[in-house]
């Protein structure tokens, strides 16, 4: 098989380049290495497919991300620079963008996660961000609030972040408490709007008033709140994670409208519909069996 992406590293070093003939070696490596998938096939059709974002731009944004996080980690302030440059890149390119929106899913090392959820989340929000119509200034808020909205993991220890299984009630307690975390790494910090913080507090919020840290229901959920929830039970569904394989899009798409209904109202309905009205869901050459059994 012909590698039809470049397989990059978490720093952004190419690993493979595409149009490269799999070996039983590379993909012992690969696997070493932690990587779940790779995509396969002609890398010129694969070419046509181009991601909202460049990748350049993601693996530039994964990497700025995965550096800021750390340094909290290791117990310094957190840099808001470095990250508003990316996002403003990332939010440049999408205005820019012409094309129908493909939701590639990114193939992610499992320790990695975060970051490249990170990343894809902001990108998920800044689309729906603009096919809601918010001007300019107030995309980029949000923007900014969806990329540090898991920022408060940075304290949550490694074992329970990493677990390869169902957390306990008391590492779930200590699991949640990431919204309140990342508030308080984010609250009255210059060059931060107050409604990109609240992401990071109520982005667990549910419409229906049974998320966390509050249980906030309906539009006492700020919309960028909102939007970020969409965004990231998205990017969950179809990532492949320790414990189990994400989803296609086409059954996340139909999970996120579950999740909207009247019976579940758990994400917000105009929301979800402006993702379902925006988003392409299958790519060329991708088989689908209509309900005429065709
Ligand atoms: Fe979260």
């Amino acid at each position: 098989m012909r590698l039809a992406r470049t397989v990059y590293s978490a720093d952004g070093r190419v690993l493979l380049q595409a149009g490269i003939v799999l070996k039983d070696s590379y993909i012992e490596r690969l696997q070493a290495l932690g990587f779940p998938a790779v995509y396969v096939g002609d890398p010129e059709a694969a070419e046509r497919f181009r991601d909202v974002v460049s990748e350049s731009t993601r693996r530039h944004a994964i990497a700025v991300v995965k550096e800021s996080f750390e340094e909290v980690k290791l117990g310094s302030t957190l840099k808001l620079e470095p990250i508003a440059q990316v996002v403003n890149d990332i939010v440049d390119e999408i205005v820019s963008t012409r094309e129908v929106v493909l939701p590639l899913t990114d193939i992610r090392k499992h320790d990695d996660y975060t970051f490249g959820h990170s990343v894809s989340v902001c990108v998920i929000s800044a689309l729906l961000g603009v096919a809601l119509e918010l001007d300019d200034l107030t995309l980029r808020e949000l923007a900014m609030g969806a990329i540090l909205h898991d920022v408060g993991k940075v304290k949550i220890p490694e074992k329970i972040l990493l677990k390869p299984a169902p957390l306990s009630a008391k590492e779930w307690n200590e699991m949640r408490k990431h919204t309140l975390y990342g508030f308080q790494l984010l609250r009255g910090r210059d060059g931060l709007s107050s409604r990109a913080a609240h992401v990071a507090y109520q982005h667990h919020e549910r419409i229906d008033g049974s998320g966390y840290p509050r249980a906030l229901a309906g539009d006492k959920i700020h919309l960028f709140a909102r939007i970020v929830a969409v965004a990231d039970t998205y990017d969950a569904m179809t990532s492949d994670r320790i414990y189990r394989r994400g989803v296609t899009p086409f059954e996340a798409l139909q999970e996120l409208k579950e999740l909207a209904s009247e019976g579940r109202r758990q994400l917000d309905k105009d929301v979800v519909n402006v993702f379902l009205a925006n988003v392409a869901f299958f790519l060329p050459s991708c088989k689908a069996k209509l309900d005429t059994r065709e």
